[in-house]
This record gives structure tokens, C-alpha cells and sequence, in this order.
């Protein structure tokens, strides 16, 4: 078996690999279009970007890569519809709608022919997305970094999705090699989405303390937290989360700009995840997927792509060979 590409709605996608959108500045036009450039398509992080930047984002990338890009907004957030259109207005060539459902956009993204893929963890709402018009569904399982909507891993939610919808279907949460990909390819996956292995990328912006503290943790410092959005998500046991389990109040927001539709305001997730994403140890929330100590160094996209396609190959090749062997 080759590795095939994948078709979302009418776009072509030369690999079956989706770098994860990632907030708040970690996954910028830099990585994304290093991710399109390679064959896969590149996602910005909407959520979190004022609509100007958000806006030069789009532009920047657009002039930078003729490959497919994505633009993540997370539902959640206040200003998700504006985001939405903004990212449509500068010819995004995916939307991805995470950690929420809204109708709206099904409507939006129709009116504007672009293809859109809503986050799934059942086989019900992947059938309701269908319906509705999605071009195709990720699902996430629990061990992926960002939040979560399931406490089930992919793979054990991937074969009842892939029976219940004809849309593609992506898998995402605890992906970090090539041998992951050909066992969802397997399961019935069309893709699969990365978030960490490509935040630990030469390309992702964030702060170097922050890949370094990823490439240093052990399994032991991850911790599962309710974050302030409602959900839970996985992140490095830090400071701020100590505090935050510990029930401490001096971390509550001594402001809110009201950025998110539904807000817990135990601290500010915001400005918590946009320290991280400057290298704040101390103040900040980094999430991250629970297969982080699998990712041995940071390197380039080039090499990552160069590596998860070899892996995947040879994988396919060895499962093909066994089956030929076995019926012949
Ligand atoms: C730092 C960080 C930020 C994330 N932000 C978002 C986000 O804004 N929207 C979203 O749908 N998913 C977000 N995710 C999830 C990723 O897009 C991706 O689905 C997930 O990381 C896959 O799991 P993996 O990290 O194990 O590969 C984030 C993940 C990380 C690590």
C-alpha cells in the first residue's frame, strides 16, 4: 500500500498529514507554511490573535507557500464567527472549527464554498457534522495536547466514526511517528493530525524554554486539569498548575477582556498560555500531548516530514508483506 493523499471536499492534500492548530501564537503562518511547503496543510492557530493579526497572518502565509492552509479557531472563543470570515475573506483553504460545536459555520463555509472540518469524539456528531456539510472530521482522542472532549483514545473511537460517516476522516491526540500514522491509515483513517511533534519543529515559534521543557519532562510531570474554558486538557505540571490544583487564589485574573464565551476565571487561560508560548516557567500553561517524551530533539519540518513518510512506508510495506506472505 502506498501512502495516500488526501481530498478534503475539493482540495487535494499531497499527504495524509495535518499539523494540530495550536493557539495563541504556536502554531503561526512560519510553521504552517513550512507544513503546506512539504505536502501536508499547514494550520494557524486563530484563536487568540487580534483580527488584524489574524488577518497578517493569513496574508504572510498566502505569500509564502502555494501548499494547502488551515486556519483553527476554537468555537469557545467570543470572537469565533469574525475570526471565521476573516480567515474566508483572505482565501484560507480549510477551516477547522475546535473545542465546541457551532452551526453557524456549517452555513458560513458553505456560502463561502470553503470546506470545513469540525473536532469529533462520537459517532453521532461526526453523522450530525455530515449532515450539516463537513468536508471531513478529526477525532481526537485523550491524549492529545490542546483540549480534550473525550476521555477515550483515537483509536478506540476511530472504527465506529469511520463506519458511520463517508466524509474522511482525521485521526489526532498522541500521534508522534510514522508507525502511528500507517496504524490509523489502517483503522480507516484519511489522515492524521500532529500538534506536538510539530510544536517541537525548528519552525514553531515559541520560545526555545518552552520545547525545552517538553524535550526534558518526564511522563510523571504531565497532569490532566479542568482548564478555565470547561474542559480538560493536558499540561506540564508547572507553577501556575500547582497553584491552580492547590486551589490557590492569588492566580485569579485582575482583569478579563472577556476573550472566551464561557469563562471558569480561576486564572487567566489566555495570558497563561501566551507566557508559555514566551518561555515563562513560572506563569505559564503549557499544553501538551501525552506522547511528548517519544519526541527525542527538535528538527525541522523538512526532516519530520522526511522521517513520518519513511516510517509510514516501510510500515505498510512490512503489514503488506506479511498478508501477501500469509494468503500466498
Ligand atoms: C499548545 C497547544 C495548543 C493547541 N491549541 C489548539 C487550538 O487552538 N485548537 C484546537 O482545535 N486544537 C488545539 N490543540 C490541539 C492540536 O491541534 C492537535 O489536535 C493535538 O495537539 C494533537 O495531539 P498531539 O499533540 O498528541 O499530536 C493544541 C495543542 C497544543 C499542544
Amino acid at each position: 500500500m502506498k501512502i495516500p493523499s488526501l481530498k478534503i471536499g475539493d482540495v487535494f492534500v499531497k499527504y495524509p498529514i495535518i499539523q494540530g492548530g495550536m493557539a495563541i501564537g504556536v502554531s503561526t503562518f512560519e510553521l504552517a507554511c513550512a507544513v503546506a511547503d512539504e505536502g501536508g496543510v499547514g494550520v494557524i492557530g486563530g484563536t487568540g490573535l487580534s483580527m488584524d493579526d489574524l488577518r497578517d497572518q493569513m496574508r504572510e502565509a498566502r505569500a509564502a507557500t502555494k501548499g494547502v492552509l488551515g486556519m483553527n479557531i476554537m468555537v469557545a472563543a467570543r470572537d469565533f464567527k469574525e475570526a471565521v470570515l476573516v480567515a474566508l475573506k483572505e482565501k484560507v483553504d480549510v477551516i477547522i472549527a475546535g473545542a465546541g460545536f457551532s452551526r453557524d459555520v456549517f452555513t458560513i463555509c458553505r456560502e463561502w464554498k470553503t470546506p470545513l472540518i469540525t473536532m469529533v469524539a462520537s459517532a453521532k456528531v461526526a453523522r450530525l457534522s455530515e449532515r450539516l456539510g463537513a468536508a471531513a472530521v478529526i477525532v481526537e482522542g485523550c491524549d492529545a495536547g490542546g483540549h480534550l472532549g473525550t476521555e477515550s483514545k483515537a483509536s478506540d473511537l476511530l472504527p465506529s466514526i469511520c463506519e458511520a460517516v463517508s466524509i474522511p476522516v482525521i485521526a489526532a491526540g498522541g500521534f508522534v511517528d510514522g508507525r502511528d500514522i500507517a496504524q490509523m491509515l489502517e483503522l480507516g483513517a484519511a489522515g492524521v493530525q500532529l500538534g506536538t511533534r510539530f510544536l517541537l519543529s525548528d519552525e514553531c515559534t515559541v520560545h526555545k524554554n518552552f520545547k525545552n521543557l517538553l524535550l526534558n519532562a518526564k511522563a510523571s510531570d504531565l497532569v490532566r486539569i479542568l482548564s478555565p474554558v470547561g474542559l480538560p486538557a493536558n499540561a506540564i505540571h508547572t507553577p501556575l498548575v500547582k497553584k491552580y490544583l492547590a486551589g490557590d487564589t492569588s492566580i485569579k485574573p485582575k482583569s478579563c477582556d472577556g476573550c472566551l464565551k464561557k469563562c471558569g476565571q480561576q486564572f487567566c487561560i489566555a495570558g497563561a498560555l501566551r507566557d508559555a508560548r514566551d518561555g515563562d516557567y513560572e506563569h505559564g500553561l503549557f499544553f501538551t500531548g501525552k506522547r511528548f517524551t517519544d519526541i527525542a530533539s527538535v528538527k525541522p519540518v523538512k526532516q519530520i516530514f522526511a522521517d513520518l513518510l519513511s516510517e509510514t512506508q516501510a510500515y505498510l510495506d512490512r503489514v503488506l508483506d506479511k498478508s501477501v506472505s500469509v494468503n500466498g
